[in-house]
């Protein structure tokens, strides 16, 4: 396979949480042969950070595999510092079992092959305890394959499409699945926003996308609502006129893009452009700041379903949001929150289980319940699932605004 100059220059970081110092240059890892040269397969850095406690004995290792570059990058990178942020408040308050927890991230670039080997070197290489990742369910879908078969738990923190955690008694996830999501927007299509006619513009390249579309279309059409043309792009596209032209001619009242931030900023300014002024609909997938930017006013009065809204006044949401401001420099998105949750999920059961096994973790984790997070309570039904509401917001100018809860 051609490496690309961007893959080689990110396609690994190692972290080590609650460390001042954080990581070599991602790009020397970047070649596996280099790894193994090392003969420490591959364990650690060429030369590790100062403090490094990986393949020690008092550190427990999680690998966590997500999108630090590519069109899905503000979603690996919320996730890796929403799980730095809870390991290192974990490590602060003396650890798990007398160890430090520690984690080593790997970029997928948002790429399901590249995932997938990611958590094949995690397990393999790095002799992770247990992966968190990723957002997009494509890549959590080839991550959760590798998972499984090695038998070791794979908590998503964020990917929605029902097949990850089908995958195998292995795989968990703490967010809502996209029947549920999808069920969301129809209901605040047709009750809220009160439309009855709705185009769809579905991702092709996505399982999120092509299932959340599904979903919507079989929801809202028994809600009494008419799909008035269905459309699909592929990731990566940049012209989307020939598709909102036949949206267009159509005569929606609203049009329902299940994609990522990258693509439907366009979309939206691709809409206006072409005369299209009926409010954009979406799901988990629009939630970034690059969608204000790549979006600007054409994004704006538009509605997407999602897992947790910062505007929420609850007392420890508010303070989980001050506390990632003053350590990252913005405000946290979904992705962070649940990242941030997952990885205290993962924490709790590493201090519950006997031992650190595969087995013995994997029990743990299918035990969660109750537990309090910032992105809704979580608890785990026998298909390894979280059952929890959805906010729906509004995007404004450079925000987005609460509209309403949708409970399950
Ligand atoms: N739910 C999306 C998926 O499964 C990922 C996502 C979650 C994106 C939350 C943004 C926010 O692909």
């Amino acid at each position: 396979m051609r490496r690309s100059v961007p893959m080689l220059l990110a396609a690994l970081a190692v972290m080590m949480a609650g460390c001042e110092k954080k990581t070599q240059p991602a790009s020397t890892e970047t070649d596996t042969s280099k790894q193994a040269a090392q003969g420490q397969g591959g364990t650690a850095p060429a030369t590790p950070p100062a403090g490094t406690p990986t393949g020690e004995a008092d550190t427990i290792l999680l690998g966590v595999a997500t999108s630090l570059t590519g069109g899905q990058a503000t979603f690996g990178v919320s996730t890796r510092n929403g799980i730095e942020m809870a390991l290192k408040e974990a490590n602060e308050a003396g650890g798990v079992k007398g160890k430090k927890v520690a984690m080593r991230v790997y970029d997928n670039q948002g790429k399901p092959e590249e995932a997938a080997q990611a958590v094949t070197r995690l397990i393999t290489q790095d002799k992770v305890v247990m992966v968190l990742g990723d957002v997009a369910s494509s890549n959590s879908l080839a991550m959760a394959e590798k998972a499984q078969a090695a038998g070791v738990p794979m908590i998503t923190p964020s990917s929605t499409n029902p097949s990850v955690t089908e995958k195998g008694e292995y795989i968990f996830r703490i967010c809502f699945i996209d029947p549920f999501q999808g069920y969301v927007m129809a209901k605040f299509a047709r009750e809220h926003l009160k439309v009855s006619k709705v185009a769809v513009l579905q991702d092709n390249k996505s399982a999120y996308s092509i299932g959340l579309t599904d979903v919507f279309t079989r929801k809202f059409t028994e809600m009494g609502g008419r799909i008035t043309s269905t459309e699909s792009y592929s990731q990566g596209d940049t012209d989307y006129r020939a598709q909102l032209t036949a949206i267009k001619k159509s005569q929606p009242e609203a049009i329902y893009v299940p994609g990522y931030y990258s693509e439907v900023g366009v979309i939206a300014r691709q809409a206006r452009e072409l005369g299209l002024k009926v409010p954009l609909l979406g799901g988990d997938g629009w939630d970034s700041e690059k969608l204000y930017e790549l979006g600007g006013s054409a994004i704006q009065g538009s509605y997407f379903s999602n897992h947790y809204s910062p505007a929420n006044p609850e007392e420890r949401i508010q303070k989980f949001v001050a506390d990632y401001k003053a350590a990252y420099g913005g405000v946290p998105d979904a992705l962070a929150a649940l990242a941030y949750d997952a990885a205290r999920v993962a924490i709790e059961a590493l201090k519950k289980a006997p031992d650190t096994s595969g087995k013995a973790l994997r029990d743990a984790i299918a035990q969660t319940k109750d537990f309090p997070g910032i992105a809704g309570v979580i608890t785990l039904d026998e298909n390894r699932n979280a059952v929890k509401p959805a906010v729906v917001l509004e995007v404004g100018d450079g925000t987005t605004k609460y509209v309403t809860t949708v409970n399950p």
